[in-house]
């Protein structure tokens, strides 16, 4: 894609090109992390009715505090995660997307860093160079776990303002407990940051958009919120609510974290109808989460499969995962097994460290089409040797 040079772009820009995975018109579409089971004719009636109810008020601005849909997602996390939030400390935008780039508007820009462990989710680099914010990535151990001393002694050395993990992590899957989140915080509290008044301190954010798909006995990091004001816990409808389209992710903070958030966001940035649409789905939240228990067995069972395939005679390896997708490799070129799923319609993502793919969990027959299409072209790399 070449942008005019009559077009002034930022400088910084002149190379991007447009990010996103692909939207191609596929059988078995495995690559968004979506839920594939769409919302129940209670879920659908409910839309329609609330929308029905509003339409005639469209010629108006939308609640920009959008309190009743705070007030249902502080619900719903109560339900969830046992942890009482005040619907205050909630805040909700057009995905946790926008969520995350409006916590790089507040708390990132020049002269600030954001670090984060890698391989981690690829959006997050784009929200700091849109807000000229340095990113800053530590690495994770081979296993994807954190390494939490090291995470801390560059914290240190770095002073960032934002801190990011992700849990579980995207494209890998794997979890942090909170403990070791709480050591990470614990420690933010002893560091100053760069740029900011000498009483700041890095926030953390943790990342759970696929939080509801992890596995029993792994604590949501909305338990550290009564006692850190540094801390911020980000979450959508988008994965495991089963409602990507609708685009809704809030986040449960300090005030202090959310008030600053209402600086940055755009006027009136959520549209009523995207506000009722939310209300009829958290109506439902029985309804909308009825799958994720299936989509965990599918995972466990999708996972011990693909432990038992070959590549080249070397048994695949597969990241343990608490989330609805698998990460999985290693091959010498991934880039052919992804293009002969893909024309055998299957379509998957290249992402994450070299060598390795990831694929969403799917409803049964998509996930059987997938392996039964994996198993071909296995197949067949080991008959050409590549
Ligand atoms: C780790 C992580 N965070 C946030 C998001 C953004 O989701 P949404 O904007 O749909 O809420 C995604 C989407 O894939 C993700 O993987």
């Amino acid at each position: 894609m070449a942008i005019p040079a009559t077009v002034p772009l930022r400088n910084d820009l002149l190379d991007e090109e447009p990010y996103g995975a692909p939207q191609l018109d596929v059988p078995v579409c495995l690559n968004v992390n979506e839920n594939p089971y769409e919302p129940s004719a209670a879920v659908i009636d409910s839309i329609v009715k609330r929308v029905r109810q509003i339409a005639s008020t469209l010629n108006r601005y939308p609640d920009r505090e959008h309190e009743q849909l705070r007030a249902a997602l502080a619900e719903y996390l109560k339900k969830e995660t046992g942890v009482d939030v005040p619907p205050s400390q909630v805040w909700a935008a057009n995905g946790s997307n926008e969520i995350m780039l409006q916590l790089f508007q507040a708390f990132g820009g020049p002269g600030r860093t954001a670090l984060s462990f890698a391989p981690t989710y690829s959006m997050y680099p784009e929200y700091a160079r849109d807000t000229f914010t340095t990113w800053h990535m530590t690495s994770r151990k081979d296993d994807f776990t954190v390494d939490v001393d090291a995470g801390i002694a560059e914290i240190k050395r770095i002073q960032p303002s934002m801190v990011i993990i992700t849990s579980p992590n995207n494209p890998t899957g794997t979890p942090i407990d909170v403990s070791d989140i709480e050591r990470i915080v614990a420690a933010c509290q002893h560091v100053s940051v760069a740029d900011a008044d000498e009483s700041a301190h890095p926030i953390v954010v943790v990342d759970e958009a696929y939080a509801e798909f992890r596995r029993p006995g792994v604590t949501s990091a909305h338990t550290l919120l009564a006692r850190y004001d540094n801390v911020a816990v980000s979450r959508t409808l988008s994965k495991a609510f089963a409602y990507a389209g609708a685009r809704v992710g809030y986040i449960a903070a300090s005030q202090g974290i959310i008030d600053a958030l209402r600086i940055v966001r755009m006027p009136y940035h959520l549209s009523a109808l995207t506000q009722v649409a939310a209300l009829a789905a958290l109506e439902h939240t029985d309804e909308q989460l009825s799958q994720v228990e299936h989509l965990r067995r599918t995972r466990e069972d999708t996972a011990a499969w693909l432990a038992q395939q070959k590549y080249h005679g070397h048994e695949l390896a597969v990241a343990p995962s608490d989330s609805n997708f698998i990460l999985f490799g290693r091959f010498d070129n991934r880039h052919l097994v992804f293009e002969k799923l893909l024309q055998r319609g299957v379509l998957i993502r290249e992402v994450g460290p070299d060598g390795y793919v990831r694929v969403c969990m799917g409803t049964d027959d998509e996930m059987n089409t997938f392996k039964r299409e994996l198993t071909h072209v296995l197949h067949e790399l080991d008959e050409s040797g590549e």
